[in-house]
């Protein structure tokens, strides 16, 4: 989704503000621009499409002068994919420069109110009427400055925002405030830079403030204070960003999706690490601690998610009525909001997130908070909205994952969920023994996802043989009905191949009309409690004509008669198999991705993050 990045300091601004929008790229965006800010006045450059198009375009008139800038990368939600409706915005009568993430509900009665106080506007964005609400209010003479008039602004909005502000009045000065979308600001010696991503500040410092809601920010090249929006002044905290230069940058790899895919052994290994005491065959997790007693005693568990994030939470379902023996859900976070949904005493909701800022699971959380549930966040950005929103939580520590589609934050989402069922279950009624048991199988997982990485070579063949085929099944059973759900939604979203999941069993009740000869039909039938009723539905496939490509056990020799292909996974119990048998899934979809010609970092229409309902 949309981008912000900022500077102020004694650089030139444009270098490092076009390297700060490269590095948002990966969020998904359909324009772009740049404002930089001189004693001369404010200068905007804006594009359709790339940022390398607003490179080009600064490029051909000669660069763009000045210290101190505003950039932004926008996904159209209010108007259409317009030069005009890019940022930054500018107001129309005092210079106010502007940029904006997240959506300003009452747009269009400020706008209103603004046109009858004789404002023009050129575009069709909330974000244009933000700046001109700004700019109205801008009266320096009377105390109202740039700060204090973006204070007064926030205190008339509602909706959601991360903002970056300048004014042409006030050179050397930039404000910028946050409401329920995320702002850094990174302080350098002698500069800032300000982005909605960490991604865009990690090379230039490690210190950064991260906002709070209702909280602006004045910075000079001087030093900055923060206040609330009633100009109340807080302490900022200055504190370390958890991400290094080398976990965003490609490396030897050719795109983020496959690096994230190979980086799962290690991702994981830091998911566990120290949260497995074999020994006591108890689970640490140090964010439950305090609430164990609450959780142990709860009668329901919903989780909420979107998305990749919403089939770990299924298998969180299974996990938990299968270990701890508590009735489970999982629901889509859009649907829970909006059907009133009871919440009893007792109710525990775990959200799932990667981002911990989609807007349909934040919402859930909030729904469910208000009527009493307890909330846990399965999050992997520290320091995200849901994190602050929930009541305790799990971080998966996968670190950054630049890619669209969700790969290592699956598998510690499944993972991080497999040691939250373990950590109730322990507590309520498995004994240390059995508990222990799976925690060593557990512990097994990255050395055995490196295995299923060894079939890399393999799994690209196999795709070659049907990427022509534009529909595909993906089918599976128990543990894996969330995975096949995994393996199609991995596939249509970067190849643009449709593909459906479900369970295998579901197939007869209307889709085995779809398969006819040469359809490829990917069977998860790995060793486990329904494996022979999957076989008998590859059966029923074969008798149609469709291509089976299996994903198995190693061993599994017999299945070689009934499928195709085979893609072997190394032996796990059911209930963590999903962790292996979602990795050759994920490489087919990354192999179709390519063989196909599209960028796989960058798929049409998606956004990384969708802070949107
Ligand atoms: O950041 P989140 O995990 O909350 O995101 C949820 C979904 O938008 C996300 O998983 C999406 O489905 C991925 N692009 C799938 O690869």
């Amino acid at each position: 989704m949309c981008g912000i990045v900022a500077y102020l300091g004694n650089k030139p601004a444009v270098p490092l503000l076009l390297e700060g929008l490269k590095r948002l790229e990966y969020r998904g965006y359909d324009s772009a621009g740049i404002a930089t800010l001189t004693d001369q006045g404010l200068e905007i450059v804006k594009a359709v499409g790339r940022v390398a198009n607003v490179e080009a375009k600064i490029e051909a008139q000669g660069g763009l002068p000045g210290s101190q800038g505003l950039a932004h990368t926008r996904w159209a939600t209010h108007g259409g994919v317009t030069e005009a409706n890019a940022h930054p915005h500018r107001d129309d009568r005092n210079g106010i420069c502007l940029v904006h993430n997240g959506i300003i509900e009452n747009y269009a009665s400020i706008r209103r109110l603004l046109e009858d106080k004789g404002h023009s506007f050129y575009s069709e964005t909330d974000t244009e009427v933000l700046a001109a609400l700004v700019g109205e209010l801008y009266d320096p003479a009377h105390g109202l400055d740039l700060e204090k008039s973006v204070q007064a602004a926030l205190r008339e909005v509602t909706g959601a925002y991360a903002i970056a502000v300048m004014c042409e009045r006030e050179p050397g000065v930039m404000v910028c405030a946050r409401k329920g979308s995320p702002l850094l600001v990174g302080v350098g010696n002698g500069e800032y830079v300000v982005a909605s991503d960490p991604a865009a500040i990690i090379a230039h410092t490690a210190q950064a403030v991260s906002l709070d809601d209702y909280n602006v920010c004045r910075i000079t090249r001087d030093g900055f204070r923060t206040t609330t929006i009633d100009n109340i002044e807080l302490t900022p905290k200055v504190m370390q960003l958890e991400m290094d230069l080398e976990q965003i940058e490609l490396g030897a790899f050719d795109h983020y999706m496959r690096k994230e895919i190979y980086e799962q052994p290690k991702a994981l290994r830091t998911t566990m690490r120290g949260r497995l005491d074999e020994k006591e065959g108890r689970v640490v997790l140090g964010g439950l601690l305090t609430l164990a007693p609450q959780l142990v005693k709860s009668r329901r568990v919903i989780l909420t998610a979107q998305g990749t994030a919403l089939h770990a939470a299924m298998i969180g379902e299974y996990l938990l009525e299968d270990l701890a023996k508590i009735p489970a859900e999982c629901e889509y976070a859009s649907e829970f909001r909006y059907r009133n949904p009871i919440i009893e005493d007792g109710t525990v909701m775990i959200a799932v997130s990667q981002s911990g800022e989609t807007a349909d699971t934040l919402a859930a959380l909030h729904e469910a908070k208000d009527r009493g549930a307890l909330t846990l966040g399965v999050i992997n950005v520290v320091g995200s909205t849901m994190s602050r929103v929930t009541d305790a939580g799990v971080y998966l520590r996968v670190g950054p994952e630049i890619g669209v589609a969700s790969t290592k934050a699956f598998t510690g989402q499944v993972a991080a969920l497999t040691m939250i069922a373990l950590f109730m279950a322990r507590r309520r009624l498995m004994s240390p023994e059995a508990s222990a048991r799976l925690m060593g199988e557990l512990a097994q997982i990255p050395d055995k996802i490196e295995r299923c990485l060894a079939f890399d070579d393999q799994i690209r063949q196999v795709t070659e043989k049907y990427v022509h085929r534009e529909n595909w099944l993906f089918l599976g059973r128990g543990y894996n009905y969330p995975t096949a759900l995994e393996g199609a939604l991995k596939l249509k979203e970067i190849s643009y191949i449709h593909a459906e999941g479900m369970p295998a069993a579901e197939m007869k009740h209307g889709p085995i009309a779809l398969i006819d000869e040469g359809m490829p039909v990917v069977f998860i039938a790995n060793k486990g409690n329904q494996y022979d009723k999957v076989m008998s539905n590859i059966a029923e496939v074969r008798a149609r004509g469709g291509h089976v490509i299996a994903v198995a056990t190693e061993g599994d020799e017999e299945i070689r008669h009934y499928a195709e292909d085979v893609l072997y996974v190394p032996d796990i119990p059911e209930c963590l198999s999903p962790m292996l048998t979602v990795v050759p899934l994920q490489l087919l979809a990354y192999h179709a991705a390519v063989l196909r010609g599209h960028d796989v970092d960058k798929p049409r229409n998606l956004a990384k993050s969708v802070t949107v309902e």
